[in-house]
């Protein structure tokens, strides 16, 4: 059985971390967070003293980061040169501050392209019935032929309350063009779930609905 692929795109703050959580748990599907992954990326290329402004350096450094995937409970998490990347490291104010532009170098793109692409062997490989990945640009780019895609959408206003309740202020500089270009191609032909007068569960319970029916 080939596994069954759910794609959640949204912006920062538009709840996509929570709900695919709970999704996996539901639904026995590998939890894939492709924010954690650029994350990682760039607390390695910051370890090697590389700042998003050395095109050249990260060029030659990127086919030297060996990526490998370590499964706790239902999440993936990035392994780089065998070595599990654990939460605080990513979530760093360094990491922070320059993740969204290592983000937008092309190459860096390119090298995560068919990593996340390979977990979908990661989730057959621990017996998952499939991923539910959450990004920018799932449905768009890594996988537009997903069982199902949505993009979770709230009010600018409810967004900026909710990111200012979780502490999450310095994610408002994130919001660059390129994020938006993004968002906006991964929102075409997707299912649209907009949060803004709906609670986590009611996201979550409204998505499982559709999850439920497809699967069946
Ligand atoms: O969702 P997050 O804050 O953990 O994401 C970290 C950064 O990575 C943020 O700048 C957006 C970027 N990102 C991306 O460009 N594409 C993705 N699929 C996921 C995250």
């Amino acid at each position: 059985m080939s596994p069954f692929i759910i794609a959640i795109d949204g912006g920062a703050a538009s709840g996509k971390s929570s709900t695919a959580r709970a999704l996996s748990e539901r639904f026995n599907l590998l939890h894939v967070d492709t924010g954690s992954f650029y994350r990682a990326i760039a607390a390695e290329l910051l370890r090697r003293k590389l700042t998003p402004d050395d095109l050249p350096a990260i060029r030659a450094a990127l086919p030297e980061i060996s990526l490998g995937t370590q499964v706790n409970g239902r999440t993936a998490h990035m392994k780089i040169g065998g070595r599990p990347i654990d939460t605080a490291e990513i979530r760093t104010p360094e990491v922070n501050a320059t993740v969204a532009r290592f983000a937008a170098i092309p190459e860096v793109r390119a090298a995560l392209l068919t990593y996340q692409r390979g977990q979908a062997d990661v989730a057959r490989a621990h017996d998952l019935r499939g991923l539910v990945m959450e990004g920018r640009d799932i449905g768009s780019v890594i996988f537009p032929d997903a069982d199902l895609r949505f993009f979770l959408d709230a009010d600018p206003v409810k967004r900026a309350e909710r990111r200012r309740k979780e502490g999450l202020m310095d994610k408002v500089a994130e919001r660059d063009v390129l994020d938006n270009i993004r968002l906006r191609e991964s929102a075409k032909g997707a299912i649209m779930i907009d949060s803004t007068n709906l609670d986590l569960p009611q996201v979550v319970e409204k998505i499982s609905g559709i999850v439920a029916e497809k699967l069946t």
